[in-house]
């Protein structure tokens, strides 16, 4: 699977492997957005849009990469984000991308919706561990799961706040997608065209403990169990339906309960950025979900300039959804953001070839990231600025250079 993995030579070619060996469904809920996939594509748009003002003749040879972030030093301006599926597309996959993580020296974060004990990957894992809330129809239920990622070590609280309804994803229906996977002819049939996965991850789950993973970081009360399943359905009454009743009181509750880093995932307006500073967040994901959520939200990269500036670093800025390459990270960084997250890329990564592919991806952006650094001139992140980029309507009316 290594050899595999080292084949690739940028992020696309990984979303190729994982595509041939992962079932249809899965494989698109990994790729596809909510609806139309209209902030998907934008956020591509917007990405290529920004282009790079390269500075020449600056001896940019002792070139590094590494970042100080909440405290701590990290080998590249990047860090994983949640991504539910792991285990899924591979087994036991959210440990593998804890480990490519832990070995890249970022951070990596465990989503709520993930299968493999929390325990277990922040112990198998190793490196920096943050965990991502999601909060279901029972937001009490919600400080059980809080206090058990306290326990376990989790450096970091992600609370994902961009979702309080379940997400359209009208793809995820057409293909019959429930979580954990059910076997009827449909997705019988999509399993056996693709044997690699089928005995690689699902076998490999029977055959060590005897069914397919269900969510064990999540704390279903009791008289919840029985509802608690095909959470697809926008319109189900289960409790793993989000829950809408969530506000900024919420989150000083939450703040109350967990002393070490707090982050609110999905902000995109620069007034709740400011409120996040005032409920004592340490920092705010700039992300539209990769866009999962909103279909027509506005991108992470416009949303990024007017955020930066209203909380004035007052708050770790983390910004994600698109990015494909290294340069993309350091357009995020030029437009202000101490940090870029990625998704889809590492999950590709783990999807085609667990561990390895996950570390391939990591690679493969790291070294997009010293070229990349290269051409700007700079030798250090912190040195990367807003003058090393140019947005579209900074461009030249002939539109040249524009995407
Ligand atoms: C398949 C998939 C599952 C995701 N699961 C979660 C999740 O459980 N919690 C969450 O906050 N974000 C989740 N996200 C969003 C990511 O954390 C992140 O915001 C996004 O993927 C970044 O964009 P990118 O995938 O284009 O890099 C998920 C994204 C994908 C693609």
């Amino acid at each position: 699977m290594a050899n595999l993995a080292q084949k690739a030579l940028n992020i696309e070619d990984l979303r190729k492997m994982a595509k041939r060996r992962l079932t249809k469904a899965l494989f698109d809920f990994c790729d596809k957005g909510s609806e139309d996939q209209v902030a998907m594509r934008d956020n591509r748009a917007a990405l290529d849009g920004i282009k790079l003002m390269p500075r020449v003749l600056n001896n940019t040879s002792a070139r590094h990469a590494g970042i100080s972030l909440l405290g701590k030093e990290h080998g590249l301006p990047l860090l994983i984000g949640p991504t539910g599926p792991a285990g899924f597309v591979w087994y036991r996959g959210e440990t593998h991308l804890a480990r490519a993580a832990a070995k890249a020296n970022i951070p990596f974060t465990l989503a709520s919706t993930s299968n493999t004990d929390m325990e277990k990957v922040y112990a198998n894992g190793g490196g920096t561990q943050w965990f991502q809330l999601y909060v279901w129809r029972d937001p009490e239920a919600a400080f059980v799961t809080i206090q058990r990622a306290l326990d376990t070590g989790f450096e970091a609280l992600v609370v994902t706040v961009d979702s309080p309804v379940y997400n359209n994803r009208e793809i995820d229906v057409r293909n019959g997608l429930v979580f954990p996977p059910k076997i009827n002819m449909r997705t019988a049939v999509d399993s056996l065209k693709h044997p690699r996965w089928l005995l690689g991850t699902a076998g490999q789950y029977f055959l060590n403990e005897g069914k397919l993973p269900a969510f064990t970081n999540i704390h279903i009360p009791e008289e919840a169990k029985a509802e608690a399943t095909g959470y697809v359905s926008a319109k189900s009454t289960s409790f793993l339906n989000r829950d809408d009743t969530m506000d900024w009181d919420y989150i000083r509750r939450i703040r109350d309960v967990w002393p070490r880093k707090l982050l609110l995932k999905g902000i995109l307006h620069p007034e709740d950025a400011v409120k996040a500073v005032e409920v004592g967040a340490d920092g705010i994901f700039v992300s539209n979900h990769a866009g999962n959520t909103n279909d027509t939200a506005i991108t992470p990269w416009d949303a990024l300039p007017a955020i930066v500036e209203a909380v004035g670093g007052k708050l770790t800025v983390i910004a994600d959804s698109g990015v494909r390459r290294g340069s993309d990270v350091l357009k995020g960084l030029a437009l202000g953001a101490d940090v870029v997250a990625i998704g889809r890329s590492t999950l590709w990564g783990v999807g085609a070839a667990g561990e390895a592919g996950a570390s391939r991806a990591l690679e493969i952006l790291e070294s997009e990231i010293l070229r990349t650094m290269a051409v700007l001139g700079v030798t250090d992140i912190p040195s990367i600025s807003r003058e090393h980029i140019r947005l579209p309507a900074e461009l030249p009316a002939s539109g040249f250079g524009q995407a």
